[in-house]
């Protein structure tokens, strides 16, 4: 007779920014569901709560907290941070999935192009303050949100804040890539702490932004294209996956579909581009009085 071994699934801490719709909240549902306690990260509290109620409601799973930050603020972060190592004794995962996407070109408080300072500088600020929490806390997993928007574009690095001329889909290619070459650079920097780095593109999906942002050309596109969309459950899996299967554990600085590696655009892999990023970055931060040291 076989004999019975319970597998307990070991709880993770997993924060998750831009959980209160879309792909995050889908991911919170589905991590709430497996046991883990899900740290929601929300710009807008109201929205953040109504979706908390519906995160426990749905999972069945009241460990789900909420913290405020907007990551196109960047003075918010900190004290957010702050507010979670005093309360947390660990984090597991950090899911980098807060975006948006501007049809006109907008600005952050901070004065950055909006779409690249919620996607990337926002999430590296936001990473770059976790380090330590999740280096005390290894085995741990960062994952960033991308698209494979980014094979058709690189970074704008000739006008990283688009101030000359501005298109939405080349600003946000440009973000989306900036997700995948902070992710292989990062993956490199972290080699051999324990903690692993991957992207992944969730596929094309019906959420708040592709059915109610300001592009014409997209609410189009989302309209007509109804076939080829991911429903938003299968959309979170690959976020899910790369999360808490032991399968990925080991991988680290890969871009991911569908629950397997994929192709990213050539150029993520070259180093002197990766660097290029990084400093700029840093130098972005620094200027705005957020110290970034050159060693991570
Ligand atoms: N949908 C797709 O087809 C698709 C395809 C490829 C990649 N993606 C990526 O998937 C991720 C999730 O997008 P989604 O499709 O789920 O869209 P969504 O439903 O619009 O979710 C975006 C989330 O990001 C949050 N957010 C936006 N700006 C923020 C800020 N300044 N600070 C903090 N949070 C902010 C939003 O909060 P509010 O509710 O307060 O606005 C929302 O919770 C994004 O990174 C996106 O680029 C989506």
């Amino acid at each position: 007779m076989q004999s019975f071994i319970p597998v307990f699934m070991e709880e993770k801490i997993c924060m998750i920014t831009g959980a209160n719709s879309g792909i995050g909240k889908e991911m919170a549902i589905q991590l709430a569901k497996r046991g883990h306690h899900v740290v929601m990260i929300c710009r807008n509290e109201d929205r953040g709560k109504k979706a908390l109620e519906e995160i426990k409601n749905r999972s069945g799973n009241s460990k789900i907290d909420l913290l405020i930050a907007d990551l196109g603020n960047l003075r918010t972060i900190k004290p957010m941070v702050d507010q979670f190592l005093a309360k947390y004794p660990r984090l597991d995962v950090l899911i980098n999935n807060a975006g948006v996407f501007k049809q006109k070109r907008t600005t952050s408080v901070d004065g950055f192009e909006m779409i690249f300072a919620v996607a990337h500088l926002g999430h590296f600020y936001l990473t770059i303050l976790l380090l330590e929490s999740l280096k005390k806390s290894a085995p741990a997993r960062i994952i960033n949100v991308s698209s494979d928007i980014h094979r058709f574009f690189t970074v704008h690095f000739e006008d990283l804040m688009f101030e000359k001329k501005y298109a939405s889909q080349k600003a946000y290619g440009s973000a989306k890539f900036a997700n995948v070459l902070f992710t292989k650079d990062l993956a490199k920097k972290l080699a051999g702490t324990g903690i692993t780095v991957n992207a992944f593109h969730p596929g094309h999906v019906k959420t708040n932004m592709t059915t109610s942002n300001d592009s014409r050309f997209v609410r189009f596109f989302t309209a007509l294209s109804g076939p080829l969309y991911t429903p938003v459950n299968k959309a979170a899996q690959t976020g899910v996956y790369l999360a808490t299967s032991p399968e990925v554990s080991n991988i680290s600085g890969e871009y991911f579909k569908k629950c397997a590696i994929a192709k990213s655009h050539k150029m993520t892999q070259d180093e002197e581009y990766q660097s290029k990023l990084w400093n700029i970055s840093r130098d972005m931060l620094n200027k705005c009085g957020f110290e970034i040291k050159p060693d991570i």
